[in-house]
């Protein structure tokens, strides 16, 4: 070490003093990152926390560049995302990244409350970082549907009209709240400002705050793990638990390699399938909305589907409704309505790994329903479909009080 390194060194720790004395640095970053212990089992379905944190990042960097462009106003949306696309120096890419980053950020999303699924994550102690996770879950469905109504395309305008009208099966108020939402008495410039508003400004402030929320109740608890052991209960003399390895460096390093093969594929999509064949953009969305003419097929954008299939295999309105709510909400009940002693899939018997499989075929069948025109076949399929999904929760504190689980060990299973 030469002279002025010792010094810069020196340096630097009487500064890092300076600030302790003043903001506990040094010691939050030993309670959230040195010394924050998780499982040394840890396997690739717990990088999907950190892979939406990453995904988030894009959203905002790329959202602020789009927000300089773009113009809110029913006569210049459109154009001006054509605009970014084609004049603003890398605008497409920009524009790209964050189109592909909304559905990343679903399908990253969605895997890790499966792995919270796969593992008893929301069970005790950890019922409010389930909690939290889908207070941000509908956060996230009310910033994407934001979202989606700015490009102004035929499929935002729509859209937005149909999710919109629902409101409309609420007895009584329903018809003011339908116009108060929108504040007009169509969708329009008014309906197109406020939820850029709420798209870049309110939503984005709730969301950070939420998971920052998620996190503090996560670090309180401690991580789950894929045998589902409490780590705490076995710790050495220096009080660190025996199955527990710090959080930095150990699981940082690993997830860097999670981030770095996201990126990859991320990429890959962003360059060579922005619009992945109509899925992530959708086709009529590269039309500018037309109040004089609706879409052949309205359908909503792809991680909306299975709910949206719910929501049109019952025939009455507000029980259509009422159906698609309770759908989005059941999840939340989670923690209460599984009655398992073992929290890990490992150690579960064929009744709940059972139930788990029929409810994500259901969710996969329903997804696709969804992009289906409301008529013949997929009219019934729907309906079957969703009693399965229901049936997955509505029977949970039954099957899993009578299903045959095997013994869970007292460590951690790990094989280097
Ligand atoms: C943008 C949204 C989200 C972000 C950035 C996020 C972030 C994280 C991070 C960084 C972790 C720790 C690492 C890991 O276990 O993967 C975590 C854990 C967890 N999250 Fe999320 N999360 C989000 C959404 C959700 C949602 C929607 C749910 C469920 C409804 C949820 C439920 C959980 C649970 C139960 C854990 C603890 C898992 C365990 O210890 O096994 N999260 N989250």
């Amino acid at each position: 070490m030469t002279g002025l390194e010792s010094e810069m060194g020196k340096d630097r720790s009487a500064f890092i003093k300076w600030v302790d004395d003043r903001f506990p640095w040094t010691e939050t970053m030993r309670y959230h990152v040195t010394e924050y212990y998780a499982s040394k089992n840890f396997n690739w379905w717990y990088i999907f926390g950190v892979l939406a944190m990453v995904i988030l990042v894009i959203q905002f960097v790329t959202g602020i560049f789009l927000t300089m462009n773009y113009k809110p106003s029913a006569a210049e949306a459109f154009a001006s995302i054509e605009y970014i696309m084609r004049d603003v120096e890398w605008g497409w890419l920009i524009r790209y990244m964050h189109s592909t980053g909304a559905s990343f950020l679903f399908i990253v999303v969605y895997l890790h409350m499966f792995r919270a699924m796969l593992y008893g994550s929301y069970k005790k102690p950890r019922e409010l970082i389930w909690i939290i996770g889908m207070l941000i879950f509908f956060v996230l469905f009310a910033e994407a549907f934001a979202g989606y109504l700015l490009p102004w395309g035929q499929m935002s305008y729509w859209g937005a009209q149909v999710i919109i009208s629902l409101f409309g099966a609420i007895p009584f108020v329903g018809e003011a709240l339908v116009e108060w939402i929108r504040g007009d008495y169509a969708i329009s410039d008014i309906t197109l400002n406020r939820f850029f508003a709420f798209h870049v400004a309110l939503l984005p402030l709730v969301f950070v705050g939420l998971i920052f929320l998620h996190i503090v109740a996560l670090h309180h608890v401690g991580s789950n793990n894929p045998d589902g052991v409490e780590i705490k209960e076995h710790k050495g003399a220096d009080g660190v638990p025996l199955d527990g390895i710090a959080f930095h460096p150990y699981h940082t390093s690993k997830d860097l390699v999670g981030i770095i093969v996201f990126l990859m594929i991320f990429s890959a999509v962003v360059f060579f399938a922005p619009d992945m064949g109509g899925y992530f953009l959708e086709h009529a969305n590269f039309e500018p909305a037309n109040t004089m003419a609706t879409p052949e097929h309205i359908a909503p954008a792809w991680y909306f589907t299975p709910f949206y299939a719910i929501l049109r295999a019952v025939p009455d309105k507000l029980w259509g409704t009422i159906l698609f709510g309770a759908s989005v909400l059941l999840p939340a009940f989670l923690p209460w309505l599984d009655r398992s002693r073992v929290k890990s899939i490992r150690y579960r018997g064929w009744m709940y790994k059972l139930a788990l499989t029929i409810f994500v075929v259901s969710i996969v069948v329903l997804g696709w329903l969804g992009l289906q025109p409301a008529e013949g076949i997929y009219v019934p399929l729907a309906r079957i479909f969703s009693i399965f999904y229901f049936s997955f929760f509505i029977l949970m504190p039954y099957y899993t009080t009578i299903d045959k689980t095997k013994p869970v060990p007292d460590r951690v299973v790990y094989n280097a």
